[in-house]
């Protein structure tokens, strides 16, 4: 067997699964889950139907580089929502999800050989993070080195922090942002560092946007391309985005995405997917077509979350210490006490509501492990069903001890 699988670390629902094990949950309430980050809005029909308007695709094998149409879909997509004009046929390229591409850049980029001293090359990752980034690395023969996310900055990533022998050895850096579970967009400033280290150290930059469309200010989430694009970087030297339909039009079983970015990251990314055998279903690209080509149902499913959020986080706010993220849809609250698995699992047993404890979804690095003392919330059920989950944190709260 392949021994990098042996350095995997159990995912965060499995270490949820396991504190949950230990009590029984309040049968008097019906379960509420704010766990899983999954969208529950509804599909919009008409990608449904673009989808079954599509049988016939399926007597062919659809090429790993996708449709030329749906490349151009991308590319008109990305002109107008960030301005910028991309080859479609060498700058874009569509996956299945941006869970598998996510997984898959990074065995095409991180080159495994140790160095003269015995040791790997490096993965920076933001920490709290999204678990396939670590999973990546490690099975691309990579070490990870976490980089902590500062409540007092609006949860930035404090790149500072990684030490100047880290760069040296890092090949790739991720990026999430709008962020999971912080929901924090990076600003421009802060994309300015990271390019110059990335021509420093020439590591690529793998920018994971899939909450982009769901925001809570005026001004939408600036991207990666985009903070490229305004600094002069027009070729996206070393940068790659990755982009989903998942959240943007609720459709996370489609699994269908896009990357863009640098032609030359692109190319070998091409030719790993062609044997890795990553091409979208004919099915899937008709309906991604069609979802790519609309707006209005994005501006539709925004108001939603809009909506909910601005019902939901007040009552959050009167007992936890939590705010309107920029974008997302998670709250990361500060939890009474700081004990976050304790918060987790004594909520699920008293009042049968599930959230994530911080600490699964983050590392201990630099001395400490930044999601302790949080929890995770994802508001994706319908407002009643999170109000009434927000109302039951309210009530669990209220009714513990005071210390
Ligand atoms: C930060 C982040 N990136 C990527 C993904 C994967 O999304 P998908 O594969 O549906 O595009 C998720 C899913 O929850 C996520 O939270």
């Amino acid at each position: 067997m392949n021994p990098l699988l042996n350095r995997l670390q159990p995912y965060p629902f499995e270490r949820l699964r396991r504190l949950f094990a230990e009590v029984q949950a309040n049968p008097a309430l019906r379960p509420i889950s704010l766990g899983i980050g999954e969208p529950r809005h509804a599909t919009p029909p008409f990608i449904q139907e673009a989808l079954m308007g599509a049988f016939g695709a399926l007597a062919a094998y659809p090429p790993t580089a996708g449709d030329p149409v749906l490349r151009q879909a991308c590319a008109g997509w990305l002109e107008r929502r960030y301005g910028l004009k991309l080859d479609p046929a060498s700058q874009i390229l569509p996956v299945n999800g941006s869970r598998e591409a996510l997984f898959a850049l990074v065995q095409t980029v991180i080159d495994p050989t140790v160095d003269a001293r015995g040791q790997r090359p490096i993965v920076v990752s933001p920490n709290p993070f999204y678990q396939i980034y670590e999973g990546a690395a490690l099975l691309a023969g990579a070490d990870t080195f976490y980089a902590p996310s500062v409540p007092e900055r609006n949860f930035a990533i404090d790149w500072d922090q990684v030490p100047s022998d880290v760069w040296q050895r890092t090949q790739l850096v991720f990026v999430c942002s709008p962020g999971n579970p912080t929901g924090a967009v990076m600003p421009l400033s802060e994309w300015a560092k990271l390019f110059e280290l990335s021509d420093r150290h020439g590591f690529v930059i793998a920018s994971d946007e899939c909450y982009s469309e769901i925001y809570f200010r005026d001004e939408p989430p600036l991207g990666g391309l985009e903070a490229a694009a305004q600094l002069g970087r027009s070729d996206f030297k070393r940068l790659i985005a990755f982009t989903s339909l998942s959240k943007r039009s609720n459709v996370p079983g489609m699994r269908s995405g896009f990357v863009a970015g640098d032609a030359a990251l692109i190319k070998p990314f091409l030719l790993y997917r062609t044997y890795h055998g990553s091409a979208m279903s004919g099915m899937v690209q008709a309906a991604s077509i069609a979802a790519w080509n609309d707006e209005a149902h994005v501006v539709d499913n925004r108001a939603l979350y809009r909506e909910k959020f601005a019902q939901v986080t007040p009552v959050l706010q009167s007992v936890l210490d939590v705010r309107l993220p920029d974008a997302g849809f998670y709250l990361w609250a500060a939890v009474p006490g700081g004990d976050d698995t304790a918060f987790a699992r004594d909520l699920y047993a008293q009042y049968n509501v599930t959230v994530l404890p911080g600490s699964f979804l983050a590392r201990e690095s630099l001395g400490r492990n930044p999601g302790q003392g949080r929890v995770r919330m994802a508001l994706v059920a319908e407002t009643a069903e999170c109000l009434e989950a927000a109302q039951r944190i309210v009530q669990f709260i209220q009714s513990q001890p005071k210390s």
